[in-house]
């Protein structure tokens, strides 16, 4: 049944693609370019291009597939659009970093009016590196001390909240309001409690438009999505009215952005600010949430693991009487944990790859980029290169005791755009690990995985007599910073049994 009803959605979201794209593809000339010299590949059929392929299996799979076959560098044609995927970290360099010039972000405009157009990341150049100054500013290490007591405390209390509730729990739900809860604090300092519910409740009503088809029709979710987003506006503008009545003097993102002006003087608008706002928040929550679901998945899947992440995270533990909060010294000194979090991001590679288009014609290594296509940098693909990390399939995080060679390693991408939330992230799931590893008790317990799909189960008992389950439970989404549709929640699993813990 779910089947049927998986594939009914496949059909249909095809066919709505076709609509969609199929008069942006008449304008399109790849197919009086392929006697230029382009790279190697296969387009697929006219208009469906291969994103059948793409839909019908696992995309790392296809990806890897046509590397082997193709190479490095090859074309295909999917979602609508004639590409060029790049499996070579010099490759990804040039497109990302080094001639990112000649290369826009590229998001479908329904996406991007859904979280703001102004948001930084649709744009290139002086826009762009301006507001990412902003934005870049306040979440660097020296704006990120400051909240660790406070990150610690969310940590603290979510943990509590899913130990006190003693049934099943959806690990990536529950990270997700961990990672939206820092992404507020990283925002706008403590907020309202009132607002905090306001701004969650519109927000997943967005995101659930976000990778629906775009119509603006009464009662789809995306016209749903798009009235929760005009919501977020007015929410925004009054935490900016009440902000300014009070004239404090906050350090955090928001007041960064009230405070930002460009050359000539000019501040922001309103809109742009709100733009901004939802869009760091947008690219924080599914990406952190996601990671640490694959964090836990891998550190419950190898008791060995769990007892050496364990074992430093007790030594910190312990040197602060399991009172004191962690310093960022102790934050920074947690190299096994670190490490398992960077070979976890590797893994799990959760932006597989990113997309950008063509201005000029670019010509790379011999090979002809046109005009007007996108070019897309396959993270994943390079994370799993033998040739980069060695039986890149196996989990080991001592490979990263030694840096891994340049350019191989783009969990948080490179250049222009690379992740200015990076230290974030890494503090926010040190800080969780720590809490978790060293007052809760993990069980492995896979019961179910697929592709895209992964069930765990985790169980836990405190130190205290109280006796509780968490179990967990975490997709992969293939790009949720890109979002494509491909998002699959996970079904709640029966709880099991722990023992007592012994201490
Ligand atoms: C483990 C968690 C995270 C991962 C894996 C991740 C990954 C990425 C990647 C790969 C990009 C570049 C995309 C591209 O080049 O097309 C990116 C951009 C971005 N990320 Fe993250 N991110 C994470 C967490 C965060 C957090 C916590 C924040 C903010 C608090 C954040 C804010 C942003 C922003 C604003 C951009 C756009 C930057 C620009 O266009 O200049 N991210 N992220
Ligand atoms: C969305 O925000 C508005 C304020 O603009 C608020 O009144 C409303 O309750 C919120 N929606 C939901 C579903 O919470
Ligand atoms: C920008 O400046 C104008 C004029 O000084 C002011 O009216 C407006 O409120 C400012 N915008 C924001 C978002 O602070
Ligand atoms: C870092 O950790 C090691 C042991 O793992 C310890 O000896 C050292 O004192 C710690 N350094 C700091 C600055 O906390
Ligand atoms: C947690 O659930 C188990 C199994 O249902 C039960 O035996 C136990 O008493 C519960 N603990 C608490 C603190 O509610």
């Amino acid at each position: 049944m779910e089947n049927i009803s998986c594939s009914i959605y496949v059909l249909f979201f095809l066919i709505a693609l076709l609509l969609y794209y199929h008069s942006s593809l008449k304008k399109s000339k790849w197919t009086n370019l392929q006697k230029a010299k382009l790279p190697p590949g296969s387009m697929g059929w006219p208009y469906i291009g291969e994103t059948l392929q793409l839909y019908s299996q696992d995309p790392s799979v296809l990806f890897a597939n046509k590397q082997k076959r193709y190479g490095d560098i090859f074309k295909t044609h999917i979602l609508g659009y004639p590409c060029v995927m790049l499996a070579s970290p010099e490759a990804a360099r040039f497109v990302l970093l080094t001639y990112a010039h000649l290369f826009k972000p590229t998001f479908p405009k329904s996406k991007e009016r859904l979280i703001g157009p102004s948001a930084l990341f649709f744009y290139q150049g002086n826009y762009h590196s301006r507001l990412r100054k902003v934005v870049q500013s306040s979440l660097a290490p020296e704006a990120l001390r400051k909240l660790i007591p406070e990150i610690e405390d969310l940590a603290i209390s979510a943990l509590e909240l899913w130990a006190e509730k003693n049934q099943t729990i959806n690990t990536f739900r529950v990270m997700k309001k961990f990672s939206f809860e820092v992404g507020i604090l990283a925002l706008f300092g403590q907020l309202d409690a009132k607002y905090k519910e306001e701004l969650n409740k519109n927000y997943s009503i967005v995101e659930k438009g976000y990778n629906s088809f775009p119509t603006n029709l009464p009662g789809t979710a995306y016209y749903k999505a798009m009235v929760a987003r005009r919501k977020l506006n007015q929410i925004l503008s009054e935490i900016i009215s009440e902000r300014k009545e009070k004239k404090t003097v906050e350090k955090d993102l928001l007041c960064h952005l009230l405070n930002f002006k460009d050359e000539k003087g000019k501040n922001l608008t309103e809109y742009q600010i709100a733009d901004n706002v939802i869009g760091v928040l947008f690219a924080a929550q599914d990406t952190t949430a996601s990671a640490l679901t694959w964090i836990l998945k891998y550190i419950s899947d190898d008791q060995k693991l769990l007892e050496t992440v364990k074992a430093e995270q007790r030594t910190i533990y312990e040197s602060n009487g399991g009172k004191k909060p962690l310093t960022w010294a102790q934050t920074r000194n947690m190299s096994l944990t670190y490490r398992v979090i960077l070979e976890s991001l590797r893994m799990s590679s959760i932006i597989s790859f990113t997309f950008r288009e063509a201005v000029v014609d670019v010509e790379y290594d011999g090979y002809l980029i046109p005009k007007g296509w996108k070019v897309m940098p396959l993270f994943r693909n390079i994370h799993h290169n033998s040739e980069f990390f060695a039986d890149p399939q196996n989990f080991d995080a001592s490979r990263f005791e030694v840096a891994p060679k340049p350019n191989t390693y783009m969990p948080f991408g490179n250049g222009a755009h690379a992740c200015p939330g990076n230290e974030l992230a890494k503090l926010e799931m040190l800080i969780l690990i720590h809490h978790l590893v060293t007052k809760f008790r993990f069980d492995n317990d896979i019961i179910f995985a697929s592709k895209f799909i992964t069930y765990i189960i985790l169980s836990g008992k405190s130190k205290f007599p109280k006796e509780y389950n968490i179990a967990h439970s975490q997709y992969l989404s293939m790009d949720s910073l890109l979002g494509s549709g491909r998002k699959q929640e996970a079904k709640e699993t029966p709880r099991k049994q722990m023992p007592p813990d012994k201490n």
